[in-house]
């Protein structure tokens, strides 16, 4: 039987890259923290990447850095590769990762289309051939005023306009990749990445797409991979032999019909190889952010590209990098396969930095799981740092490691969801005593709930629960908390984690018993609260799940309710926020005639942008009727009625389900006021945000107790 150490033997060996060795096969992808003054890499930077190669990770690839920088840099806060001013923050960079055991890569590009900073400065955008199609951007219809400001800030506004590069452009690029190049060599770093996907420049001229050149650049394969084959021999001539070179290809590009397929990046990597290329890094980009983004450059999928690096392994015989939701177990069975050679984690290292530390100490258990939840990289649209959902040390490394107390206080926590289990969990660890009560059946409120709709919210909660069981939290379930029940605990401080309280429409009807809340919903499958309003097709499911302890199981729900859900056909949801349109498109996905009735304009706030994009897309696809600017006028047995642009229409409803009328109250904590020595409202009862906001308002109080 293998030990829990051996469980990973592929991923945890040493790998080399042509002159570089490397402790694992574990890498962290580029991921640009926009933390840069005028190109220059600051503290921020170097303690984001440090924390990851504290963590054991075999190599750090930094965000995208701009080999021509101002020109051709997507963000002014990205850093800069084009002047020798550059090189002591590059050097404090790498120094710093090799004192922490891991090597750095730095990652080389020219933004093209994308770099915002040449239209802020009026310059035109380089690209192979000026655009033909201009990009369906319906999508942003979902953006909320606020959003589209800070993504037009970007440019201040300003229209692109583009520039078909000529030669004298295509030999200045050459040259400025192989001067940054050597930069990189000389600030002490041990590869470099060249970028060659994600529709930059190199990427741009390679896919069929993008390059509608006649000249010796444009046509063939051979003729749109030649500007990347010059710059990957520049580069060679620069800093091979001490410097690895990778180049990082999309072995698919989505969204549109010619887009580069995995055939031509496998035989574009042959042609790197023969260039001088030491590894091929395998991503995948979908063609249009608006419509495409969860296929890439950051898949929903899991191990969503990795047939793509198997199809480019195939073709080389230098080492071949997979990214794209690559879970520990996921790389590993790559590796194993010959899939792959190296695993890139992005978003999951972003989530837990020490996630290599924790696989060779044999407890994979332990490491903080990513819920593809988009909030970090929505930040990038903005040229903001990315945020974590669920770690808030994401670009502020110094929160941690957390301080242990200096005097143990007995902590009593009420509510189990996201916010309660991450406020015991946090303060566990810094050696309180913890009491969580819950007057539920089971840990994670909304965030059990939410794992019906979104089961990677499910690996969260599995994660709090054995987190807090590891750190000795007294979890006390199916347990009322008083004023009384409390004070009996003889608490220090009681953190008050009940989550939000949802309110029924004030219109005729709503007091019908087909019409639900989130609250009767969740009361049903937890077992917890007032069940009387359930109707008679869910208490029995209710019944039926009690019987063969189906409904503990999100998955199982998720799997029965495909095959038996006996509920009417029609129902309408009103409210198209995040949860609303999740439980649309869960209910739909089952057969439902769903109609979603939304009071405002956009659909799936405060979902993380490209996510909500695709959820809109997708609840459009599976047949949800969306109405926005729908205002409730009245529920009848039958039917809903509602009006839209001054018409009064209606639709049948055999089931309405409000997921509107949420608002953040902690009357708990009004009562305890002078009762107990300390209160704190954390989560959704002290305002509603999700689990980022559960999870951050928690960690903000833990820390400080
Ligand atoms: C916040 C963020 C920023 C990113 N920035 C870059 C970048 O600068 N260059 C790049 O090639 N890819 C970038 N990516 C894509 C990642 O390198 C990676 O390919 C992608 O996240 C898929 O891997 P994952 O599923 O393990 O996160 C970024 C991803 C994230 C989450
Ligand atoms: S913000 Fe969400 S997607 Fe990004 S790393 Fe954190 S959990 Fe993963």
């Amino acid at each position: 039987m293998k030990t829990r150490s051996q469980k990973y033997p592929h991923l945890l060996s040493p790998g080399v890259i042509g002159p570089m060795s490397l402790d694992n096969r574990v890498v962290l992808p580029a991921m640009d923290m926009n933390m840069c003054e005028d190109g220059e890499i600051e503290q921020g930077d170097i303690d984001h990447f440090v924390a990851r190669a504290a963590g054991g990770t075999g190599l750090i690839i930094t965000g995208c850095c701009a080999v021509a920088y101002p020109q051709g840099a997507a963000s002014t806060k990205e850093p800069g590769l084009s002047e020798d001013r550059f090189i002591p923050g590059l050097k404090a960079l790498a120094d710093a990762v090799h004192a922490a055991g891991s090597k750095l890569c730095v990652q080389m590009t020219h933004h093209g289309k994308v770099a915002r900073v040449d239209t802020l400065n009026d310059i035109p955008l380089m690209v192979p051939s000026a655009p033909r199609v201009t990009p369906d951007m319906s999508a942003m219809a979902d953006n909320t005023p606020a959003e589209l400001q800070k993504m037009g800030a970007v440019t201040a506004g300003k229209t692109a306009t583009f520039h078909e590069a000529d030669h004298d452009d295509l030999d200045w690029l050459v040259r400025c990749f192989a001067e940054a190049a050597g930069r990189v060599k000389a600030a002490g770093g041990d590869a470099v990445e060249i970028h060659v996907a994600h529709g930059y420049i190199l990427g741009a001229f390679l896919s069929r797409a993008d390059n509608k050149r006649t000249d010796e650049y444009g046509g063939s394969l051979a003729n749109r991979a030649k500007l990347t084959c010059r710059v990957i021999a520049a580069v060679k001539e620069e800093v091979g032999g001490s410097v690895a070179i990778i180049v990082r290809v999309a072995g698919k590009e989505y969204g549109e019909d010619d887009g580069l397929s995995t055939e031509e990046a496998a035989g574009a990597a042959t042609l790197f190889q023969a260039a001088g290329a030491d590894a091929i890094h395998v991503t995948g980009w979908g063609r249009n952010p608006f419509s495409n983004f969860t296929d890439g450059p950051l898949p929903d999928k899991l191990g969503a590209y990795i047939e793509l690096s198997a199809a480019v392994k195939a073709a080389v015989s230098i080492p071949v990098i997979a990214v794209g939701r690559v879970l520990p177990e996921i790389g590993e069975k790559a590796i194993a396969a010959g899939q792959a050679d190296f695993a890139a984690m992005g978003r999951q290292l972003l989530a837990d930095p020490d996630l290599v530390v924790k696989l060779k100490a044999g407890t994979p258990e332990q490491v903080r799981p990513c819920i593809n939840c988009y909030v970090c990289v929505q930040e990038n649209f903005w040229d903001a740092t990315p945020l974590c959902a669920v770690n808030p040390a994401l670009g502020n490394e110094t929160l941690l490691p957390l301080l242990p107390t200096r005097t143990t206080r007995h902590i009593v926590v009420v509510g189990a969801g996201p916010a309660g289990l991450e406020v015991a969990r946090v303060s566990a660890e810094r050696g309180h005593r913890v009491t969580v009560l819950d007057s539920s059946d089971r840990l994670g409120g909304t965030l059990w709930f939410s794992s019906l709709t979104t089961p990677d919210n499910g690996r969260l909660l599995r994660w709090l629960a054995s987190e807090t069981k590891r750190l000795g939290v007294d979890i006390r379930l199916k347990t009322e908390a008083t004023v009384a029940s409390i004070q009996a605990l003889s608490p220090d401080v009681v953190v008050v984690a009940t989550g939000a309280v949802r309110e029924l429409p004030h219109v005729p009807g709503a007091d019908l018993p087909h019409v639900h809340t989130g609250d009767t919903l969740r009361a049903l499958m937890t077992g917890s609260g007032d069940v009387s309003q359930v109707p008679l097709f869910l208490r029995t499911m209710g019944k039926l799940g009690k019987l063969s302890g189906i409904t503990k199981s999100a998955t199982a729900i998720r799997q029965i309710t495909r095959k038996f859900l006996p509920m009417g056909k029609n129902v309408v949801v009103v409210g198209g926020s995040l949860v609303g349109l999740e439980l649309a498109e869960f209910l739909a996905d089952r057969g439902r005639h769903v109609t979603l009735l939304e009071e405002g304009q956009q659909l799936g706030v405060p979902m993380a942008m490209p996510r909500r994009w695709t959820a809109v897309r997708h609840a459009g696809e599976k047949g949800v009727i969306i109405h926005r600017h729908a205002t409730l006028q009245r529920i009848t047995t039958d039917y809903v009625e509602f009006e839209v642009g001054g018409k009064t229409l209606s639709t049948r409803a055999d089931m309405v389900v409000v997921a509107s009328g949420v608002s953040a109250a902690a009357p708990l904590a009004d009562q305890l006021d002078g009762k107990v020595a300390e209160v704190h409202v954390v989560g959704d009862a002290t305002e509603v945000d999700y689990i980022e906001g559960a999870i951050h308002t928690a960690w903000a109080v833990a820390t400080k107790l």
